[in-house]
């Protein structure tokens, strides 16, 4: 069998050449990586678990006319997407304070924002990825105003979408973060979400007892991630598909 074509290896996932020209297969990996991959880890079944949930939030967000690269899962650790040239901004959307922000501004963790805060993060490992303004955006080029705008929306959609299906499972959407990728067809370019939505890129809170469903359990050492990471995929019904067990064997008088 002939060997596909590696494009890129990021901490979380690999991306291979796809089947079809402008398409890519995106390879979810265990690897937990955290404070710009100073803390490492390796979680069994991370990988699984970060693909079929980031199929559900795409697939969901493509639903409602949200544009995303989503285009099929493929296998339990693969899902076939759109090639696109992504902006080099990390999107984050804030409903409640904490992590950066919180520590950035002395802000209490959990304090519920007035409105949601964007906030747009330069993509550059080596800078360790530095918080900019629009002004930094529009002077180096990295987006047009145009698109700043197309951002904004498409990043207070998301939001909308995921702080509702979230809600409706008893979690609350504290923060993520969205990568913006461009299309082009033909003469025109169009702005979608990519990479990837999951616990991996969001802050997830139990609404009741607050416990955390999301990457600080590793950053944090809170527990098990796999467990925080299933939990989210079993309150939402997209756990892995198991084989049915095979019962043990009872006596028929
Ligand atoms: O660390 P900070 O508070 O700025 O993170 C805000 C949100 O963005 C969190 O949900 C975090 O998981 C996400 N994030 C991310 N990738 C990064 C930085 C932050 O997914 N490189």
């Amino acid at each position: 069998m002939a060997r596909r074509k590696k494009i890129y290896e990021g901490k979380a996932k690999t991306l291979y050449e796809g089947p079809e020209p402008g398409t890519i297969v995106q390879y979810f990996k265990d690897d937990a990586t955290a404070f710009n991959a100073e803390k490492r880890a390796v979680i069994e079944g991370k990988g699984v678990l970060n693909n079929l949930l980031s199929e559900y939030f795409m697939t969901g967000l493509n639903n409602i006319g949200v544009p995303t690269h989503f285009l099929k899962r493929l296998n339990m650790r693969e899902q076939l997407v759109r090639s696109c040239e992504i902006i080099p901004l990390e999107v984050v959307v804030r409903n409640y304070a904490a992590g950066s922000m919180s520590k950035r501004l002395g802000v209490e963790e959990g304090m519920q924002l007035p409105r949601p805060i964007i906030e747009y993060y330069y993509k550059d490992d080596a800078l360790g990825d530095p918080l900019v303004t629009e002004e930094h955006i529009a002077a180096f080029g990295w987006a047009s105003q145009q698109d700043m705008d197309d951002i904004l929306s498409l990043a207070l959609r998301v939001n909308d979408f995921l702080s509702g299906v979230m809600f409706g499972v008893g979690i609350k959407l504290v923060d993520f973060k969205i990568e913006i990728g461009r299309v082009y067809e033909g003469d025109f370019q169009r702005l979608v979400v990519a990479d990837e939505i999951s616990p991996d890129s969001c802050r997830l809170w139990d609404i009741e007892t607050g416990q955390k469903l999301d990457k600080d359990v590793f950053r944090r050492d809170l527990g098990s991630l796999t467990d925080a990471y299933t939990e989210v995929a079993r309150r939402l019904g997209v756990m892995p598909k198991t084989s049915t067990p095979i019962g043990k064997p009872t006596l028929i008088n």
